[in-house]
């Protein structure tokens, strides 16, 4: 009852047929007609129509559906959303809690070689803007054409952690005493990176403009943004530079950088998951977007990023070094890929079997064994996780 819309009608203080009432609770009182549940209390009545309940649920879309103002979760269709967002909820976490005081140790005593400082420095000066990238392009390309509430809703819990992300980044910069024209300079200096930004972003301002869609081509593009972001930027292109620095973190360097990186690719691993729902619900019910030169041309565009992202991984490991061969990450570039690809259902490219880095899945997965409240704020953690029943109805 509680999706219905209410209209309130003139107080009737004798019902017209009270043996269908239903005592409630003393003076309030309830009953059925048809399509419409009439609440009594005292003298003023309530007509729930659940009609009109019925009809907002059908007139939700992933975009074209009917636009609420008020960002009404209910009556929810898109259940998948939000149990995504329970669990991005759940994987909460703050970066200026991390301590940082080991790596700025390590980092201020050369106890990393100058490669290993490179792959820092390159993680640092890629990520500081990417993530910015990928926050403001959810915001301004995804959220906003999306018409379904919780959509929006599971969205808008994304940006807010690639806030988070950014923030991340600026207390490394912080706690190392990092130059920022430097960082700065980075990102736009370094082809490789300069390239694979460009790529993703390149049709983004016209996005942003509002585009008709109503039309198929401005639905594919709608559609390939999406898999730009989630799939090929977030999915593919963030995964061999987590990787390199979550190497070092398991020779015991730099552990705090690594620790926020844990915590990101879980946060990534749901961005991902939430891309690849949203764009496949918009295409059960947009069945035009999906031809097979517009599939091909998803394929397309992945292999352009895989091979931007190949180079970006070749700048920052030029060669072997201890604990790292170059291409068992050019390998990941293209397993992950692969994985992106056939969670779409579409053709995979490279065949990369095995992946080379199992041990990351394991990261991704750390809330099974650690929990970032289960050692700091407690308190938030417990008062969040009493369980209402009623809550995991709506999942
Ligand atoms: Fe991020
Ligand atoms: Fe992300």
């Amino acid at each position: 009852m509680s999706s219905a819309l209410i209209d309130p009608v003139e107080p009737d203080a004798t019902p017209s047929d009270p043996l269908n009432f239903t005592s409630i609770q003393g003076d309030v009182s309830a009953r059925e007609e048809g399509d419409v549940v009439v609440y009594q209390f005292r003298n003023k009545t309530f007509r729930l129509n659940k009609t009109k309940a019925r009809e907002r649920l059908a007139g939700k879309k992933v975009i074209n559906g009917h636009r609420s103002a008020e960002l009404n979760v209910l009556p929810l269709k898109y259940h998948e959303a939000y149990r995504i967002y329970k669990q991005m909820k759940a994987n909460h976490w703050e970066p200026d809690v991390i301590d940082m005081s080991k790596d700025a140790h390590q980092w201020n005593t050369n106890t990393l070689s100058a490669k290993e400082r490179w792959i820092i420095e390159m993680g640092i000066g890629y990520f500081s803007a990417a993530e910015g990238i990928v926050g403001d392009s959810v915001l301004h390309v995804i959220e906003d054409n999306l018409t379904a509430a919780e959509l929006k809703h599971a969205s808008l819990r994304h940006i807010a952690e690639e806030s988070i992300h950014m923030d991340s980044l600026l207390h490394i910069i912080g706690s190392l005493n990092i130059d920022l024209d430097e960082v700065t300079a980075k990102f736009q200096d370094i082809p490789s990176i300069r390239k694979k930004n460009e790529f993703i972003t390149r049709h983004m301002p016209e996005m942003k403009m509002g585009i008709d869609l109503t039309q198929t081509a401005n639905k594919q593009r709608f559609a390939k943004a999406l898999f730009a972001i989630t799939q090929v930027m977030e999915g593919t292109q963030f995964y061999a530079l987590f990787a390199m620095v979550l190497s070092l973190h398991r020779q015991n360097k730099m552990t705090g950088i690594g620790q926020m990186f844990q915590y990101t690719l879980r946060d990534e691993s749901n961005h991902i998951a939430l891309g690849r729902y949203i764009l496949t619900e918009l295409i059960n019910e947009n069945p035009d977007i999906w031809t097979s030169e517009f599939r091909q041309e998803l394929t397309d565009f992945m292999r352009e990023g895989v091979e931007l992202e190949q180079e970006f991984v070749s700048d920052c490991l030029p060669e072997d070094i201890v604990g790292m061969r170059q291409q068992e990450f050019l390998d990941y570039v293209e397993y992950n890929a692969d994985r992106r690809l056939a969670g779409l259902g579409l053709p995979t490219l490279y065949k990369v079997r095995t992946n080379p880095f199992g041990w990351l899945d394991e990261v991704i997965f750390l809330k099974k064994e650690k929990n970032f409240f289960e050692t700091r704020v407690t308190e938030y953690q417990t008062s969040g996780s009493v369980r209402n029943s009623n809550e995991d109805d709506l999942i």
